[in-house]
């Protein structure tokens, strides 16, 4: 995730910032840049792709006295739109240079005000969504109501922006003041003595000040050196949430956490979010990345999910979503083993590399292999311009963020969602899947980070079962259907990182060698399915965990909130939330974006003649 940090004080702002920035390289970034206000009416910026130190380095080259000023900005960005090149990095400036934007979160209507702007004559320096904003509120402040009004401007176009963002702006024509906007992307302001912050977490500024006050959602601000002032995008006076920060600054690095995984794992509902954001647009699925036809998408014959670890967890989960939206075979293969076994490639094959890294060697391995057997590659990556993505046919991102707990968390449910949308892209292309269909599916995909939140909200009782168990020899894991991958993840979880013996077993397979592990004590987690939504399968798990239950095993049940028939055979119980039961399902449905049956008939598939 980007780092932002904005300042107008009395001290030399080049060295706020950039302090500011080195203390957010936690983050994860590909590229960092500056913008420092001289007071006198120049704007100088300096940006560059790789580490702060390339930066540092450039500074250098270029002579810091050209940055002298007392108010400034800095950013340190994680690509998404663009690839981490010196010209994709921010700030970014208007044509005219007076306007300089950094910008963290996805501009979902880029591409729409993109086009509106190249129509007006505006030459783009960059293929960010970021830069669309500079252009955009220079324009504002140059013509219409808001002409000359800096805040006014920032708000307009705030107005028009689409998904989610953290702006920071400066002006030429105001070397005194910043302003900062937010939209589902964090901003907190710190608050000095004669001088004022602007950035993406506390960690920027806290060896500056303590004092701070965060920004609600549609917020704006305004920092100068003598104070701030919080308004929403009509100008309207609003309430911020002014708190003292006391962390020190490695818990605030880590956003108050003790670990940079328990962040991750708070991060999930964002990470979730922002992977589904901007990948649902006038009723379709959209590819971040697609150098293969439509046709071609639509001449698929067969899927291969192939992929390492938990990211071969996500592929194994969207599997039977894939399947049964497409109609396709879709084997799911471990990136080491796929290329040692000869697999039945053609041109028609699409070969799905799931890579939150996007450098996994066996996983790159597997899509050379694949693409010298002439079939298609499609990159599911978290790190854009990677190995993986750049030596692929099409890509699709998560935007789930740096991943620095080595752990998968956030990167593992982004990575299933993300999956969850090939396979609807793959059914929209095919025409398995009327358009009102794949815009239901996409609504019930949108309600998944608040059924995580949720989930989050009852952290406590697994942190004491974690207390309670962590003297177990073992702890096997069992599901059915997605619940049995669901399991192997878990088994995988807590080998890593409680060192612990886990196994995860498809339910059914116990009788078949496994139920000799059950013994008296031994914790045995089980994944539910829903009672409605699979009956057969969870009356089916009900009685494996009769048995195991009588055979002494403790059992730990994760099931469905309001799943009472589990209850008796639960030694404990932790729940999820429901379902979506085909009343909301049908609101989420109407709630949808996208074309009603109908609007256009069902392409149908072609089908390659034989040779
Ligand atoms: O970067 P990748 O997604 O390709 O990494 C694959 C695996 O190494 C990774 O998913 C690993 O299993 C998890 N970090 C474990 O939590």
């Amino acid at each position: 995730m980007c780092g932002i940090v904005g300042y107008v004080g009395h001290r030399p702002a080049l060295d706020v910032v950039l302090g500011g920035l080195r203390r957010m390289e936690y983050r994860g970034y590909d590229s960092a840049g500056v913008a420092v206000l001289d007071g006198a009416g120049a704007l100088t910026v300096e940006r560059k792709a790789g580490r702060l130190a390339n930066l540092e380095a450039e500074l250098d080259k270029v002579g810091r006295e050209n940055f002298g000023g007392t108010a400034g900005m800095g950013h340190t960005r994680w690509a998404t739109h663009g690839a981490p090149v010196d010209r994709n990095s921010h700030p970014h400036r208007d044509s005219t240079q007076r306007v300089a934007v950094v910008h963290n979160g996805i501009i979902e209507n880029f591409a729409t005000l993109r086009a509106e702007l190249e129509a007006a004559g505006v030459e783009m320096a960059s293929d960010t969504d970021s830069e669309t904003a500079a252009h955009l509120i220079a324009r504002a402040y140059d013509e219409g109501d808001t002409k000359g009004d800096f805040t006014a401007s920032v708000a307009a176009v705030c107005r028009r922006l689409e998904g989610a963002f953290t702006l920071v702006v400066t002006h030429a024509d105001h070397p005194d003041t910043i302003v900062a906007a937010r939209r589902s992307s964090p901003l907190v302001v710190g608050v000095g003595e004669g001088e004022h912050f602007v950035a993406s977490d506390v960690a920027a500024f806290i060896e500056h000040t303590r004092e701070a006050v965060e920004l609600g959602q549609d917020q704006l601000v305004v920092i100068s050196r003598e104070g701030y002032e919080v308004t929403d995008f009509h100008g309207d006076a609003a309430q911020a949430k002014p708190f003292t920060v006391d962390w020190d600054l490695s818990a605030a690095e880590k956003g108050g956490h003790e670990y940079f995984m328990l962040k991750e794992i708070e991060e999930q509902p964002e990470a979730l979010a922002n992977t589904l954001r901007g990948h649902f647009e006038s009723g379709r699925i959209i590819l971040d990345e697609q150098r293969i036809s439509d046709q071609d998408l639509r001449d698929v014959d067969k899927v291969f999910v192939v992929a390492c670890g938990s990211a071969y967890h996500s592929g194994l989960v969207a599997k039977y979503a894939i399947e049964h939206w497409t109609r396709l075979p879709v084997e799911v293969e471990l990136a080491s083993e796929f290329r040692y076994r000869d697999p039945v490639l053609d041109r028609d094959t699409l070969v799905v590399a799931v890579s939150q890294s996007g450098e996994t060697a066996d996983t790159l391995e597997a899509v050379r292999h694949a693409r010298e057997q002439k079939a298609r590659v499609l990159a599911v990556c978290n790190t854009n311009g990677a190995q993986i993505p750049r030596e692929s046919d099409a890509v699709l991102y998560t935007h789930a963020g740096p991943e620095i707990g080595v752990a998968s968390t956030k990167a593992f449910l982004a990575q299933i969602a993300a999956n969850y949308l090939v396979g609807l892209a793959l059914a929209q292309a095919r025409g398995t899947k009327y358009p009102d269909e794949v815009a239901r599916e996409f609504a019930e995909l949108e309600a998944m980070p608040a059924a995580v939140h949720k989930v989050l909200s009852t952290v406590e009782q697994t942190r004491d079962l974690g207390r309670r168990i962590a003297d177990s020899r073992a702890v096997l894991f069992l599901g059915r259907h997605v619940g049995f991958p669901v399991a192997l993840e878990g088994a995988l979880k807590l080998k890593e990182l409680a060192y612990m013996h886990a196994e995860g077993f498809a339910a059914g397979e116990l009788k078949h060698g496994p139920i000799a592990l059950i013994e008296e004590g031994l914790p045995v987690v089980v994944v539910m399915p829903s009672p409605k939504g699979r009956a057969v399968l969870h009356s089916k798990l009900v009685s494996n965990i009769s048995e195991i239950q009588a055979r002494g095993a403790r059992t730990i049940v994760i099931a469905e909130e309001g799943d009472e028939t589990v209850r008796p055979f639960a030694d404990e119980l932790h729940r999820g939330p429901r379902r979506p039961d085909a009343a909301a399902a049908a609101r989420l449905h109407r709630a949808a974006a996208g074309a009603r049956r109908g609007d256009r008939p069902r392409p149908r598939v072609r089908r390659r003649q034989a040779a």
